[in-house]
């Protein structure tokens, strides 16, 4: 089977393990190591027995890889990719695909330019439950959805955590926080259950529980041009953490809990009842549907897989540049809603999220 030959940019904490990911899919193998910290490239190219490079152009000039994976920091995805796609290289980068969405647009205009294949790193798309909740979401069985709350707050960081990387945490090194760090997954599942809202109002907290510059809580309510609400929320200072995602539909109430679906179905539609109940305070029949998953195993190597498969046969990867566009384009509504104090409207407009990103950059406590 002709194989990828991949080079995997940015081998800290998470370029690691998707290197042990990139290691057990088939159809791709690791040729190359690149990090800006020699002693870091080195230690992992000898792992894997492959050349190590030190900056992203010369392993983009060395003509050893067809594909580059890119696990730096965030706003380095934008720039690594841009010249991956200049030099007619595939990319996929990990999540978020930037910091903002006049950045993503840049590496979109470049990967239209280069005809290579743009994936990101979305693996929790391949979740046994989050592909179940999607499909019964498709399945109509649920009736219209009328309003989703989803709390993510399994994510209790230390101020330690935040010391552990210069560039955490900083509007300058990171260019955002929970929402940028911990909620893409979250946020990519809301958009590719549900669609896009259209507006969006949001309160973020710049380091409330933390000495960081960004934010670490955010409630945010959102609005859908068909009807439905939401409401999203999410910390990094709550220990027990809650993820609960709950979708109220016509036909009850599914939630996905913790990786647990469960579905209160009412006897009858919800709406028909409002309507035509003679009752003014109805006790409706309801069932418990427990939803049998067969496990909630998430798969970096799958999504390696799918994405040299898309390169070597033409398909899709399964998460692509553009479609990673929505959960970015939530995060930063949210920020800008917060910042503006105001409710915005989607689609986000990229220039003026940047213009304001760039006021907290200008005052960013981290120095390059
Ligand atoms: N997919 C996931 O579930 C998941 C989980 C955690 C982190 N991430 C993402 O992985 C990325 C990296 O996070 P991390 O926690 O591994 O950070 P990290 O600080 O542990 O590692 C980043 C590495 O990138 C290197 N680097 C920085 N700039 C570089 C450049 N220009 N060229 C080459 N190397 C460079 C650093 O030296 C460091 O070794 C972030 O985008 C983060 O959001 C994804």
């Amino acid at each position: 089977m002709k194989k990828i030959r991949l080079g995997i940019v940015g081998v800290g904490g998470m370029g690691r393990s998707h290197a042990i990911s990139a290691k057990a899919a088939k159809n791709l193998e690791i040729t190359a190591i690149c990090d800006i910290k020699k002693e870091v490239a080195d230690e992992v190219a000898a792992l894997y027995d492959v050349p190590a490079f030190y900056d992203h152009h010369s392993l983009f000039r060395s003509g050893l890889i067809d594909a580059v994976l890119i696990v730096t920091p965030h706003y380095a995805h934008t720039t690594i990719a841009i010249d991956a796609f200049a030099a007619g290289i595939h990319v996929i980068s990990d999540k978020p695909v930037a910091v903002h969405k006049a950045d993503a647009e840049r590496m979109l205009d470049a990967w239209k330019k280069s005809g290579k294949k743009f994936g990101v790193m979305f693996q929790l798309r391949t979740s046994p439950a989050n592909r179940k909740f999607k499909a019964l979401l498709e399945s109509g069985e649920l009736g219209k959805i009328t309003r989703i709350n989803w709390i993510i707050t399994t994510w209790l960081r230390t101020q330690k955590y935040y010391d552990s990387g210069d560039w955490r945490a900083s509007w300058r090194g990171e260019g955002g926080g929970a929402l940028l760090n911990q909620c893409p997954h979250q946020l990519d599942l809301f958009q590719w259950f549900f669609g896009m809202p259209n507006k969006v109002r949001a309160f973020c907290h710049l380091g409330k529980y933390h000495d960081i510059e960004v934010e670490d809580e955010v409630t945010a309510y959102m609005e859908f041009a068909d009807g439905p609400t939401a409401v999203f929320i999410t910390s990094t200072a709550e220990y027990p953490g809650t993820n609960r995602l709950e979708v109220t539909c016509d036909r009850g109430r599914l939630v996905l809990e913790d990786g647990v679906l469960s579905f209160k179905r009412t006897e009858q539609n919800v709406s028909e009842i409002i309507a035509k109940s003679p009752d003014i305070f109805p006790v409706l029949s309801t069932w418990d549907v427990n939803i049998p998953v067969p496990s909630n195993d998430i798969s970096a190597t799958e999504v390696l897989t799918v994405f040299a498969d898309a390169i070597l046969n033409d398909k899709e990867p399964l998460v692509t540049g553009l479609e990673a566009m929505n959960e970015l384009e939530l995060g930063n509504a949210m920020l800008l809603s917060s910042l503006l104090k105001k409710e915005v409207e989607l689609p986000l407009d990229a220039a003026e999220y940047e213009r304001e990103l760039m006021k907290l950059v200008a005052v960013s406590r981290y120095k390059k």
